[in-house]
């Protein structure tokens, strides 16, 4: 059952080109395969890997065999193959149409498509589907439907067929077959070398007016990623589908990425600016994948974070040279610490390359993903930029074309830089956040030292934690508010550790963790007048943000556990800040945002204090009364100036702008109950603005009549839908949410089968804190009820949706018992699929 990374051996075969031949029906499509295989030497068992098909024949050079497949797979022994190369052939007969798992090939809205990331393609056929076995793929596919697609350039096309021919070696994973009656919004883009690329963005008659943004997306990330990286795109023809059931955001297969349609349709009246932004950037996701997930891929999935955590890094990069860097650093910090500390900090922490799993599925995680990200930013601080530059230039040329370790990566630093990555590379196998202690000493010599020190926490995996090789950028300022001397990267590589600054003047105030260089959790005592010092001055946006941030969070902490209201110059600054014109709007709206109920739960347990998440919801509500009648006077002004003029644009500035409007908006709301959102609901003119709009009316009370507009409105319109269903159980009031929940999910437009349906009701109950929490555990039952009808249906999402269970360890012993018992009751369920049953297990200890 459990797969570990020290089990890894070579499959002990050559492939030859594959050609697959697809005689498409809804409920039985034939599959017909054919490759060669040629022994790399010794003799040894052939095992193909096979689930949920019908075996029709299977032939070694032609000549029929019987084949039994057994546990997921087929094996012949290596006394029964010839000593040489041989053909393998099988003809399988699959079931798109009942396939709900939405893995291999399945339906959707009356189209075909795929999705074989990580181990969908055994969906398929039988086959070596693990991504250390690359090879070029032939495709013919027999349809009467209008638009036919597969990976790489279309060779041949007639009636009731189309071939495709994918020249790159690529391993299973990132096959991908399409039909349907589909239209196209074509683009074209000249890479740097001169190849004409035909674009296309592929969406179901009706959606061609949706896919304007998409496409601007992808000419800006293709460009971007010559300019940047030096990657130029290397087939003549890229397509984007648009896939209403997609259990993920996106695919990257080879020359037809395959997209969640929420990740890539949008049009002013019906995405918000934050669907914009996120499409803009998982597009250059997709994109970007093509060098670093394609041409060079991972050996095995325990090396997921080789292309997940580079791609994530590198579209944070562009998303930063787009829209801003300092905005996007604090938005990315913002889900590191909502998602990944979360992780990191419960039952189901696990290292960025995990080292064993049931369910590799399981592991497309935020540690994958995001703290990967991370230590990609801090290798990039230790070497440098030039540094950075001569590695990745290494490793494309070394590695085009191959499935790689992380080791091959360090090496490539390594051997491009010089510097030792050995103590860094255990960023890789150890879990959990490190916590990162600041103390100070000042003597009259002029001797400021700073004295850092480490610890990490245990995690499940008993793995023994040595001492981190941490990057901590570091600044001084001036009492007056300057700046001392430029920021230094300090390199923390034991427990402990001082480093002196000499030959000042003054104490100065020190700004550490400057544009967040760790994922860590800092711990630096500094008074509040400290802080808002560095909120007014410091010169890093990420530590000016920051220090708002801290200050709020300690101003919040204190409510909730002594009743201490907030301190004058807490409320001074926040008020300086919304006046300081000097400031993008999106920034000071970041600045406004108090930390989340989550974020607070998570910072009592994390100083020892068991929290009650109605007390913090309650304590977090009244702060924010507070602070929006000490800012009273400048609300009004504010959203008035805030709305951008002229038709909608999504652009960094307008956008911004919104977000501040809306920040003022939510304040105001807390002031008027309701009124000035009434008037911004009439006024919308855009998604971004309605759904504002919607959600003060709802936290208000006073949603009926609008909720009622917006369904007769958008009733037909699933993304739009989402948007309904989603915000009205993310902003009930807690003792309402699971019932609004519940409610929802007997209305005719509720969908267990599709993911973002189940998403919108289920993934806002989880993010509601006292909803999700509520003291009778209606909550719990709730959610427990739909994972279990979910999993028989669609496993995946299923399992990605039980980590709102994750934080069981925070609670007192009331709620503990009563999640136990939920998961429990899950565990003990007939049929529970492999990768809720993985999760179950973890999460049970
Ligand atoms: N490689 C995709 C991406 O990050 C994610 C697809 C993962 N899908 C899955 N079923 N595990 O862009
Ligand atoms: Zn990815």
């Amino acid at each position: 059952q459990t797969i570990h990374l020290a089990d890894y051996r070579p499959f002990p075969f050559t492939l030859g080109e594959v050609q697959l031949t697809f005689r498409l029906a809804p409920a039985a499509t034939r599959v017909l395969s054919r490759f060669t295989l040629a022994p790399k030497g010794g003799r040894e068992d052939l095992v193909l890997f096979g689930a949920h098909l019908r075996l029709i024949r299977a032939a070694v050079n032609g000549a029929e065999i019987r084949a039994e497949p057994k546990d997921g797979q087929i094996r012949i022994a290596a006394a029964d193959l010839p000593e040489g190369p041989f053909t393998w052939e099988a003809e399988v007969e699959i079931d798109p149409a009942g396939n709900t798992a939405l893995e291999g090939l399945y339906m959707s809205n009356g189209m075909y498509c795929t999705q074989c990331e990580a181990e969908g393609f055994r969906r398929i056929t039988f086959y070596p589907d693990r991504p250390d076995v690359m090879t070029t793929f032939r495709v013919r596919i027999e349809s009467d439907l209008p638009v036919l697609l597969s990976n790489g350039n279309p060779v041949a096309e007639g009636p009731g067929f189309a071939e495709w021919h994918d020249p790159w070696p690529k391993p299973s994973y990132l096959f991908a077959l399409v039909a349907g009656d589909l239209r196209a919004h074509p683009g074209q883009f000249t890479t740097r070398s001169g190849r004409e690329v035909a674009l296309n963005i592929w969406v179901r008659p009706g959606d061609e007016d949706r896919c304007d943004w998409a496409l601007t997306s992808l000419k800006a990330s293709m460009r971007w990623d010559e300019e940047v990286y030096g990657r130029e795109y290397d087939l003549d023809i890229f397509n984007i589908v648009a896939v209403d059931d997609f259990n993920m955001g996106a695919m990257e297969n080879k020359g037809l990425n395959i997209f969640n349609s929420r990740a890539v349709l949008a049009r002013a009246d019906t995405a918000t600016d934050a669907d914009f932004m996120r499409i803009e950037a998982i597009i250059a996701h997709e994109y970007f994948h093509n060098w670093t997930g394609n041409r060079i891929t991972c050996r095995d999935w325990f090396q997921l974070c080789l292309k997940e955590g580079l791609t994530v890094f590198r579209d944070q990069q562009f998303t930063g040279d787009l829209r801003g860097a300092a905005v996007k650093r604090i938005e990315d910090a913002l889900t590191l610490r909502d998602r990944q500390f979360r992780e990191d900090t419960g039952p189901l922490a696990h290292p960025v390359r995990p080292s064993s799993f049931v369910e590799i599925n399981n592991f497309y995680t935020a540690t994958v993903y995001e703290k990967g990200a991370e230590l990609i930013g801090m290798l990039k601080r230790l070497v440098g930029d030039a540094g950075y530059k001569a590695a990745l230039d290494l490793y494309f040329t070394r590695h085009d074309g191959q499935a790689c370790t992380l080791e091959d990566w360090l090496k490539v630093f390594e051997e491009a830089t010089g510097r030792d990555l050995t103590q860094f590379a255990r960023w890789y196998s150890q879990a959990g956040t490190p916590r990162l202690e600041v103390s100070e000493a000042w003597d009259e010599a002029g001797v400021f030292t700073l004295t850092l020190r480490q610890s990490q926490p245990e995690t499940p995996d008993g793995v023994e934690k040595l001492p981190l090789h941490i990057p901590v950028v570091t600044g001084l300022l001036n009492p007056n508010g300057d700046e001392l001397a430029p920021s230094v990267t300090l390199e923390l590589t034991e427990t402990e550790q001082s480093f002196r600054f000499e030959g000042l003047s003054t104490r100065p105030i020190a700004s550490v963790l400057r544009d967040f260089s760790a994922p860590v959790i800092l711990s630096h005592r500094q008074s509040d007048a400290t802080r808002a010092f560095l909120l007014a001055h410091d010169s890093d946006p990420f530590n000016r943000w920051e220090a708002g941030r801290t200050l709020s969070r300690e101003v919040l902490a204190r409510l909730i556990s002594e009743g201490t209201p907030p301190s004058a110059d807490w409320l001074a600054a926040m008020a300086a800040l919304l006046r300081d014109e000097s400031l993008e709007p999106a920034f000071r709206a970041l600045c406004l945002r108090l930390p989340g109920e989550d974020d607070m739960a998570a910072t009592l347990a994390g100083s020892g204090l068991v929290p009650d998440p109605h007390h913090i919801h309650r304590a977090r509500r009244s702060l924010q009364t507070t602070l929006a009648r000490h800012l009273a006077p400048q609300l009004p002004g504010l959203i008035r100036a805030m709305t951008p003029q002229g038709p909608y644009s999504p652009d960094p500035t307008s956008t911004g702008q919104r977000s501040l409007k809306n920040m003022a908006l939510a304040l105001q709301t807390r002031l008027d109950g309701g009124a000035a959102a009434q008037s911004a609901w009439q006024a919308a003119d855009n998604m971004t603005d309605q759904m504002a709009a919607l959600a003060c009316l709802i936290e208000a009370g006073c949603a009926g009549t609008a909720l009622r507009a917006f369904e007769a409105r958008y009733g037909g319109d699933r993304l739009v839908m989402d948007k309904w269903f989603m915000t009205q159980v993310l902003c009930a009031p807690p003792e309402t949410a699971a019932d609004v929940a519940e409610a929802l999910t007997a209305h005719p437009k509720f969908d267990l089968k599709n993911p973002n349906r189940f998403r919108a009701v289920f993934g806002a109950l989880s993010a509601n804190h006292a909803g999700f929490h509520r003291a009778d555990g209606t909550g719990y039952r709730l959610l427990a009820d739909w994972l279990l009808r979910l999993d028989a249906l669609n496993p995946q999402t299923a399992a990605r949706m039980s980590t709102a269970f994750e934080t069981l360890p925070r609670y007192d012993a009331d709620r503990q018992a009563m999640m136990r018992e939920e998961l429990q009751r899950l565990k003990a369920a007939p049929r529970l699929s492999r990768d809720l049953g993985e999760m179950v297990s973890r999460m049970l200890g």
